[in-house]
């Protein structure tokens, strides 16, 4: 084996995902698609209003019904527990369900009905009545800070610098609620056998999820496995453990039968999560040739009545660009609204939204072109954190964006570029950056005497392509193909991997993977030293290399040696197999010397037709500086998905409630518009695909929501070019326009 890892042929490569047959002939098993022997379907009651107590519940009626095992209530159900504070778990809802008869969301879990048939349970939960002490709740958008303002970052006075500077801009900014819409619904499939629990799960973090249910349902660890084989994605929404798992477990338990929940469309708006909403106000000041002098950046976003996500707005502000003076506050304001959660690119995504607005109007401000504005105030370090970046290649983002794009043709003045059949074209750019970092990682590689690897992690795939990218590093490092790499993921059981968020999970199993790929040869080459007959009898270790799936002399070329395989059949072993772990980025040695992020630069043309009132986003190009891209397809993939989502971000997304009882008001595919294949245009997608070797020996940083993040600016702008109406309040509306 080599000792420093060549790249080729398996990293950088276009490989289409590993588990895709298995998707396309529903092979593949998703949560919902578990079936057991006796088993229920559980369906939760959601209470009617958002503000109030539950003053009586009737349940006769439902219990009566045919089929039904059990109505659950608070007075059935059994104990829950929270979550210790050091129990290195997280929940969404630190509440557990039925807990008291507060009523603080529209849509919160009042009662669970448990029948033969999902039919029966859905008819059931329906005949159950809730009489309510109702208030009126508060779900309004327009934010006030609940408490003070906090500030989040600092440097130099921004204040005093605005208030005297020349050039200044002061724009706010809002972002509406969003909710995640993956297409598979969140589930579970819960058995208990009598001292332990097996849970299919819809999660991105099996290992938190043990955690999180053995807190809540009182048990040692060791008595829950989750398992999640794969997921129809999940954007942030399946991170943490909601209370509806919680009610399947204890069915389970109660009944000792199988029990599955499938969480409905409608439910996924008001029980899972969504983005909050927030309310920005960025301040610039900046000198006549565009250099910033000063940046403020105030957001607010909601929070849950009983719960606390912060909505991290000015995630990127203070490293994103050079100014002396800079001030990020947050505040936050509760409503009757289930708890906000993380949703792709949490706070980083709403915030680059009102920042690359504010700097598109300070371009237009200036008479400066955008792209130049950006370049101008490209910083040399972070200044937030006063340190070098592992590796920033926004400046090549930004030039090599705009030659790919034609900017150079852009006509700045607003309305004067058009299409052959007359629709009016706009231009628009942004800038975006997303964290990376490296989560724990474990990860087992087994060597087998039919000539396979295995290589196995508690992690999981979200549809992103985990398992193709774990394949992928465990080829190279065996050198073997990649139909000889099985990869199996989602099940508590295996070493503990990384969660499936914040674009980290490919990053993480980099240094884990590898290092168990290597242990293995090891073992496989001291295997080649022992085997009976062995023609490397009597060679030292050391003289030995692991390459292209054989093992030989050092220096000479793998041919010269025979297949692995022979050795370990030639000493009747099965497997031999290395254990690979790395920590997380935060413990690396030089944790803190370096600022380690993605960026990127969007580029957007719109097409404005006002004599139908239609706007089209036609044409996008995009460049993403990840790292090193291990899978250029999965890769790619990830930032088209992006993109569309921006576009539903820019122009669709947004979750309405009533004002009266604090139900979502468009809570239904049909009426919640999310970006559709009809949307989307063309996309460009590009990597500089430089390696990051800060975070990891291959410099991959993971791909996914840097393509949301700056986005909904780009098309803003476009739009701005294109009609000259500024949309700060999102999403455009035609409305907006005419
Ligand atoms: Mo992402 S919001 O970390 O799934």
């Amino acid at each position: 084996m080599s000792d420093t890892l060549q790249t080729e042929p398996f990293i950088g490569g276009a490989f289409p995902r590993v588990e895709g047959p298995y998707k396309l002939t529903g092979l593949a098993r998703y949560t919902s698609d578990h079936d057991f022997e006796g088993m229920l379907y559980a369906v939760p009651v959601c209470a009617t209003i958002a503000n109030g107590r539950l003053r009586a519940l009737h349940t006769e009626a439902a219990a009566a019904m045919p089929g039904v095992h059990m109505v659950y209530t608070r007075d059935n159900i059994g104990r829950f527990y929270r979550v210790a504070a050091d129990a290195g778990a997280k929940v969404d809802e630190t509440r557990p369900p039925f807990e008291d008869d507060v009523i603080r969301y529209y849509g919160q879990y009042v009662a669970l009905v448990v029948a033969d048939t999902y039919e029966q349970a859905v008819a059931a939960a329906a005949a159950v009545r809730a009489e309510y002490d109702a208030s009126a709740p508060d779900v309004s958008m327009r934010l006030a800070p609940d408490d003070p303002p906090k500030v989040e970052d600092e440097r130099g006075d921004a204040a005093a610098e605005f208030a005297r500077a020349q050039i200044r801009l002061d724009r706010t900014y809002t972002t509406p609620i969003e909710t995640h819409n993956p297409i598979e619904l969140h589930a579970s499939v819960a058995l208990y056998d009598g001292q332990s629990f097996t849970l299919y799960e819809t999660t991105q973090a099996i290992q938190n999820h043990k955690r999180a249910m053995a807190q809540m349902l009182g048990v040692p660890e060791d008595r829950v496995r989750v398992v999640t084989e794969h997921l129809g994605s999940g954007f942030g929404g399946k991170l943490w453990p909601w209370p509806h798992a919680l009610l399947a477990a204890a069915a389970a338990r109660n009944l000792r039968r199988p029990v599955k929940l499938v969480v409905d469309r409608r439910m996924m708006f008001h029980n899972v999560g969504h983005r909050a909403n927030t309310q920005q106000r960025v301040r610039l000041s900046a000198r006549p040739d565009g250099r910033l002098t000063s940046l403020q950046h105030d957001y607010l976003y909601h929070v849950a009545q009983a719960e606390f996500m912060k909505e991290n707005c000015g995630e990127a502000t203070p490293y994103l660009y050079s100014t002396p003076n800079l001030r990020v506050t947050s505040g936050s304001a509760r409503r009757h609204l289930a708890p906000n959660t993380s949703m792709r690119g949490p706070g980083a995504v709403p915030g680059l939204f009102a920042l690359e607005s504010a700097m598109d109007e300070l371009a237009i401000q200036l008479g400066i072109d955008p792209v130049e504005l950006r370049l101008r105030n490209e910083p040399g370090i972070d200044e937030s954190e006063n340190v070098p970046f592992s590796s920033r290649h926004m400046r090549e983002c930004l030039q090599q964006g705009a030659e790919v794009f034609g900017w150079g043709r852009r006509d700045p003045r607003v309305g004067s570029m058009r299409r052959a059949d007359g629709a009016v074209l706009g231009w628009g750019m942004a800038s975006c950056s997303w964290m990376a970092k490296r989560q724990p990682a474990e990860v087992s590689v087994q060597l087998n005497a039919d000539g396979t690897a295995r290589v196995a992690t508690g992690s999981q795939d979200i549809g992103t392509g985990t398992y193709t990218v774990v394949a992928q590093m465990a080829a190279q490092a065996c050198g073997l193909p990649l139909d000889r790499i099985q990869v199996v993921l989602g099940d508590t059981t295996l070493p503990p991997g990384p969660l499936s968020g914040g674009s980290m999970a490919t990053g993480s199993l980099v240094p884990a993977v590898l290092a168990a790929a290597r242990e293995a040869t090891r073992h496989a080459i001291d295997c080649a030293l022992r085997a009976p007959g062995s023609r490397f009898a009597g060679a030292k270790a050391e003289e030995l290399a692991f390459s292209a799936g054989r093992i030989h002399r050092r220096g000479e070329p793998p041919s010269s040696g025979e297949p692995f395989e022979r050795f370990l059949q030639a000493e009747r072993i099965s497997h031999v197999t290395g254990h690979g772990r790395s920590d997380s980025s935060d413990a690396d040695p030089d944790a803190g010397k370096y600022s380690i992020h993605s960026y990127g630069a969007h580029f957007v043309e719109v097409a404005w037709e006002p004599a139908i009132a239609r706007l089209r986003v036609e044409r996008v190009v995009t460049f993403i500086d990840a790292g090193k891209v291990i899978n250029l397809r999965t890769g790619r993939n990830q930032i088209e998905g992006a993109v569309v989502m921006g576009i539903g971000m820019a122009m669709f997304e947004q979750t309405h409630y009533d004002a009266r009882n604090g139900a979502p008001v468009n809570g239904n595919l049909a009426d919640y518009l999310v970006a559709t294949h009809a949307d989307a245009p063309p996309i460009d997608v590009h990597f500089i695909d430089a390696p990051d070797t800060k975070l990891n020996e291959l410099g991959a940083r993971g791909i996914g929501e840097i393509g949301l993040a700056g986005f909904a600016a780009a098309v803003t702008a476009a739009v701005h070019h294109a009609t000259g109406v500024r949309v700060r309040d999102l999403p455009v509306r035609i409305e907006d326009l005419l």
